[in-house]
């Protein structure tokens, strides 16, 4: 349910071809979004996520036939790995779009023949290369060439299609490059990170040329409404999903919830596509009239062993077989907190147990443990009130609490989750170090020292409390568990978190509960998976 008194929020994944399940490429992408999405929620904005499958197109077409099904057959059998792989790590999607959906299809159409009516397509006869594998077109000059001669494509390097003389319907994409050159300088936070920024500049600056929106050599698509025999180019098709999944061309209720959430906050996507988000859809929009989304942030690739990670490279473990072995909080930790989200990041089994060890095991899990069990022993399991006497004393996690709200919301603001986590991580070596110098097993031998001890426990729990609230977007389900042995509501529950994480906000009195340990040791040699 949306809030109207909220200011909203709402970001995007890419939507994925159904050509194949979903690997940790993928999921990247989606958990940065989740990540995110649960933060924004936390912090009082009412928040669209959304993500979904991209399931027309030849590539999709083809995949079908390989496996002697139809394509309809193929997209309804595939689709749902996903939503499965996003419900498996914890995805708060708040919708899941499939450009095979009516309400899709509605909207295309009626985006289209709006660009038709205001002149912005034409009829033409197509000259050039087409690379399957990635939907791109691509002038002779980009090619490159394989061993045997053949033109291969400059990304994937596998052999391009010549398409000479199909008629297609173009879109006056030309016409735009001073619009989208002003808009870029207008808004330079538009494309995130600089070194994108500057890749789209340059290539805008080089000269736009027209672009075929349409295809006649196969039928998986949807069709143009003004010209039946054409199905939309992919790409034309599935950028629009950012606009038909909130509303646009349906009821007037569903629009109405489009203007609410359109413009987008956030786009995140691969580096791979970005010049789709940068100056094909942006285009797509000015020719519509429609607002620019706000930001499109790209992303790197993860690497294994200096390669890019897909399915198609066979280099792909599953998601779900490194959640079986790390358990989904450390897994979307690990990808979101290790790796910096605009640069490419090479990932390894060896890389995710130390980190697994070290944050969370040690210092993380340890600590909760620790503190839980002391106010066990100490405290009859119940929160300590802060004794007068100790409201002058030292506060080193206090001091450090109060500057947490800034310089989290700042990091998440700018898209960087490592510096987020590593605002929270300086809390929690802190909170291992104060518990290690106050030494309260030495202060629970005297009563004269009883005070010492109520406020080193209580300072402690509430450290955790809070580290708790803000590991949450990156950990929801520990998280959750932390605050619940605390006697505490979910974090997914939480909507003012600048006011939930003041110093103070945790009851004496509550029942805490040990539990068991959050992340226990893992030893690299117990883990037996395939290539990472
Ligand atoms: N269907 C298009 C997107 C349309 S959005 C309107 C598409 N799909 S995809 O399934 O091929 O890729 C989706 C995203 O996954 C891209 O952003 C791509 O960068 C990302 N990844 C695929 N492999 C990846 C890695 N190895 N590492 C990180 N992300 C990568 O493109």
């Amino acid at each position: 349910m949306t809030n109207p008194s909220k200011p909203t929020f709402f970001v995007s994944t890419p939507i994925y071809y159904v050509n194949a399940m979903p690997h940790l490429g993928t999921a990247y992408s989606t958990t940065a979004c989740d990540t995110i999405a649960r933060w924004k929620r936390m912090d009082g904005f009412d928040t669209f996520f959304l993500t979904g499958v991209d399931e027309h197109g030849q590539k999709v077409a083809e995949s079908a036939v390989a496996h002697g099904m139809t394509p309809q057959a193929w997209v309804d059998s595939i689709a749902p790995g996903f939503q499965e792989t996003w419900k498996a790590l914890n995805i708060s999607n708040d919708d899941f779009i499939r450009t095979t959906d009516e309400r899709h299809v509605r909207g295309v159409q009626k985006f289209l023949q709006l660009l038709y009516d205001k002149g912005y397509l034409y009829k033409g006869s197509y000259e050039g290369w087409y690379c399957v594998h990635e939907e791109t077109y691509y002038a002779e000059s980009d090619l490159e060439k394989n061993e045997e001669g053949e033109f291969v494509c400059p990304d994937c390097k596998r052999p391009v299609q010549k398409a000479s003389g199909e008629e297609n319907w173009f879109f006056k994409l030309s016409e735009f490059q001073d619009q989208l050159l002003a808009y870029y300088d207008e808004h330079p936070d538009f494309i995130c990170p600089d070194t994108r920024r500057n890749e789209v500049l340059s290539f805008v600056r080089g000269g736009l040329k027209d672009l075929s929106i349409s295809r006649t050599t196969f039928d998986w698509g949807i069709p143009l409404p003004f010209d039946k025999g054409h199905v939309t180019y992919v790409w034309f098709d599935a950028l629009l999903n950012y606009i038909t999944a909130i509303g646009y061309g349906g009821t007037p209720e569903e629009e109405a919830h489009f203007e609410r959430f359109w413009p987008a906050d956030v786009h995140m996507v691969g580096k791979d596509i970005i010049r789709f988000h940068c100056v094909i859809w942006p285009a797509m929009l000015m020719a519509a009239g429609l607002p620019l989304p706000k930001k499109v942030f790209a992303h790197g690739f993860l690497l294994t062993k200096g390669e890019k990670m897909s399915k198609s490279k066979g280099n792909a473990v599953s998601p779900q077989d490194l959640c079986a072995v790390f358990g989904v909080d450390a897994y979307r930790y690990y990808f979101m907190s290790d790796v910096q989200i605009g640069n490419d990041g090479s990932i390894s089994l060896e890389r995710m147990v130390q980190v697994y060890n070290s944050d969370l095991a040690n210092r993380w899990g340890n600590l909760c443990s620790r503190v839980f069990n002391m106010c066990g022993k100490y405290f009859d399991g119940k929160v300590p009130q802060f004794p007068e006497s100790q409201a002058t004393a030292p506060n080193p996690l206090k001091d450090m609490a109060a500057g947490l709200y800034t310089r989290y919301r700042d990091c998440m603001d700018a898209i960087d989750y490592s510096g987020a986590m590593a605002a929270v991580g300086e809390l929690c070596t802190r909170a291992n170090l104060y518990v290690e110098e106050s030494a309260p097993w030495n202060l629970a031998k005297s009563p004269e020292t009883s005070d010492q001890l109520a406020a080193v426990i209580y300072n402690s729990l509430e450290a955790i409390r809070i580290m708790a609230c803000f590991y949450a977007p990156f950990m929801p389900a520990t998280s959750a568990e932390a605050l619940r042995r605390l006697g505490l509501q979910d974090p997914a529950a939480i909507d003012d978190i600048q006011e939930v994480s003041s110093w103070g906000g945790l009851p004496a009195g509550n029942a805490v509960d040990k539990g068991e340990a959050l992340f226990p040791r893992l030893n690299i040699d117990d883990i037996h998976l395939g290539d990472m």
